[in-house]
């Protein structure tokens, strides 16, 4: 309430009338970022191996951590949902990053643990090594400065992951993409007991709940293509399934954009 003077008398001023509601669109801008839900109790995020990260990864590892039936989906789901000319920043990553060697982009940032392996990937433009469960955020990173941010085999070893899904959001600009993928091979004593105690379905919802925990991530899309798997349940088809492909690498990617996908 203000109190106005005007003609030598003392008047009182109504209440503002309060601002118009947001429209559901605006309020959701408002939100972007923040994190809705927490997915993860604290036993969740603990691991068997509690040394510090970077010790883990103090030796260079040049392997791939997957098969080429795996790299292959990955690079292809990459080549349909990253435009070629986008900045893209590929964390947790080491001296691949499994991009369409015929596109080029206009910016590739890498991070990862190990400063040798991100000095021999050849895509990336520049690097930064920092430890995300030490410091679960990209602070160096301006908002809305990437255009995708992809994430390769790596997601289990986040202990808060609904934080670095609101910094991947905060770094991603409007319409763009994030790509998380993986399979059900892991360095087990450094994932979380979530993951580790999960099976490829529930590690799929968990990390559909990491993007849904943040509030202007679209709906999460699933892509799962399982070496030899028929696309159909009756027991016949299971049972092949187990003799199609065996010790082939299932894939599994998770998408979510920044507000909207674009069309
Ligand atoms: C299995 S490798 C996958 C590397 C790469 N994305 C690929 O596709 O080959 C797991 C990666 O996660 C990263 N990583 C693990 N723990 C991390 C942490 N606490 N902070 C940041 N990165 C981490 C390491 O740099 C490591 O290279």
């Amino acid at each position: 309430m203000a109190l106005i003077f005007g003609h030598g008398r003392l008047a009182i001023a109504p209440p503002p009338p309060p601002p118009p509601p947001l429209s559901p669109r605006a309020e959701n801008l408002n939100r972007a970022g923040q994190i809705r839900r927490t997915v993860l109790t604290d036993r969740n995020r603990t691991k068997l191996n509690i040394a510090p990260d970077r010790d883990f990864y103090a030796f260079p590892r040049l392997v791939t951590h997957v098969d080429d039936g795996f790299i292959r989906e990955l690079t292809d789901v990459y080549r349909q949902r990253i435009p070629a000319g986008s900045e893209v920043l590929d964390l947790m990553s080491s001296w691949v990053s499994h991009l369409p060697p015929e596109f080029s982009y206009k910016r590739v940032v890498g991070h990862g643990l190990n400063a040798q392996e991100l000095l021999k990937n050849k895509r990336l433009d520049d690097f930064f090594v920092k430890d995300l469960n030490r410091d679960p955020s990209l602070s160096g990173i301006a908002a809305e400065s990437f255009d995708a941010v992809v994430c390769a085999v790596s997601v289990q070893y986040l202990e808060q992951p609904e934080k670095i899904f609101a910094e991947i959001l905060r770094v991603l600009r409007p319409g763009g993409v994030c790509i998380v993928s993986f399979s059900n091979r892991m360095f087990y004593d450094k994932a979380i007991a979530a993951w580790r105690d999960g099976s490829d379905y529930s590690r799929i919802q968990l990390v559909v709940q990491y993007f849904q925990a943040v509030a202007g991530f679209t709906q999460p899309e699933i892509i799962k293509r399982i070496p030899g798997m028929v696309d159909d349940s009756t027991l016949i088809s299971r049972l092949l399934n187990f003799w199609r492909a065996p010790g082939k690498d299932p894939f599994y990617a998770v998408i979510s954009y920044r507000n909207i996908k674009p069309a």
